[in-house]
């Protein structure tokens, strides 16, 4: 089957095939916890913006959001769901491709485990530089339950709005990663495809460790954008973190 690159032809079914339909409860909480911040949050860069499901909730709700992202295709689409006036930016982590200045950040549906640890460190310090003092960056992670719960579901078929596809997953848990092949075998939008991709499962000390580095204080976790503790059952954790003053 014709292999492409990451989020190259993922790109035209991904809003069917692999997102939840979770993003306005997301925002929600979102919105919910930076309503109460007295400084205000009014611009928002979105990390890994993808199609710009997020950016288009968060915009519902008033915000002024500028998104990035290395895919091409993935902005293509975030451009027409987004309309003209967006700003959206191509630009590969830990490069962020813009110098303004933002009252928070966010980064949605495991775009950060994207990174290797080394970028991964290198990119929240990006986000720190780009963020307001006292400003905000929440972004979920997959948890070390999600590692288990992948080893147990390696194998994952389902069909779509007129899509088949089957995801096997190989983690190694020594090593922290899932290489994850992302097989299309029936495309509604043309030929059929491949795409592999490549996560990382960050650890807490990872994460803290580089939130510390780069300035961010305040951090703690919940369960996937809720007020619910992060426990053994949590598979998304939502990280929270505010720039020092
Ligand atoms: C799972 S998707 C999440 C997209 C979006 N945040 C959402 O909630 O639907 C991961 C996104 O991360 C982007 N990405 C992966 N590695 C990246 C990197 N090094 N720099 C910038 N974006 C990256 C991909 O292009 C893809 O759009």
């Amino acid at each position: 089957m014709n292999e492409v690159g990451a989020y190259t032809r993922l790109a035209g079914v991904y809003d069917e095939i692999v997102v939840d339909p979770c993003y306005s409860l997301w925002a929600d909480f979102l919105d919910a916890m930076w309503r109460l911040d007295a400084q205000g949050v009014r611009t928002v860069l979105d990390v890994c913006c993808g199609t710009g499901l997020m950016a288009a909730e968060l915009i519902k709700r008033g915000y002024s959001v500028v998104g990035a992202d290395a895919s091409a295709a993935m902005l293509a689409r975030a451009r027409s769901l987004l309309g003209d006036d967006v700003q959206l930016i191509e630009a590969i982590l830990p490069e962020l491709g813009t110098t303004a200045m933002f009252d928070a950040a966010t980064s949605n549906f495991d775009g950060l485990n994207y990174l290797t640890p080394d970028d991964f460190r290198l990119s929240i310090q990006s986000v720190a530089g780009r963020i307001r003092p006292g400003g905000w960056f929440v972004f979920d992670l997959h948890t070390d339950a999600m590692m288990t719960f992948t080893i147990d579901n390696a194998v994952v078929q389902g069909e779509s709005d007129g899509n088949e596809f089957v995801i096997l997953s190989d983690v190694d848990p020594l090593e922290r990663t899932c290489q994850t092949t992302i097989k299309v075998v029936h495309s509604r939008e043309g030929e059929p495809f491949t795409e592999t991709h490549m996560q990382y499962f960050h650890s807490d000390a990872e994460v803290e460790g580089a939130l510390a580095t780069a300035g961010f204080v305040d951090v703690h976790k919940v369960d996937e954008y809720t007020d619910d503790p992060v426990d053994t059952t949590t598979l998304r954790a939502t990280w929270i973190a505010r720039l020092s003053r």
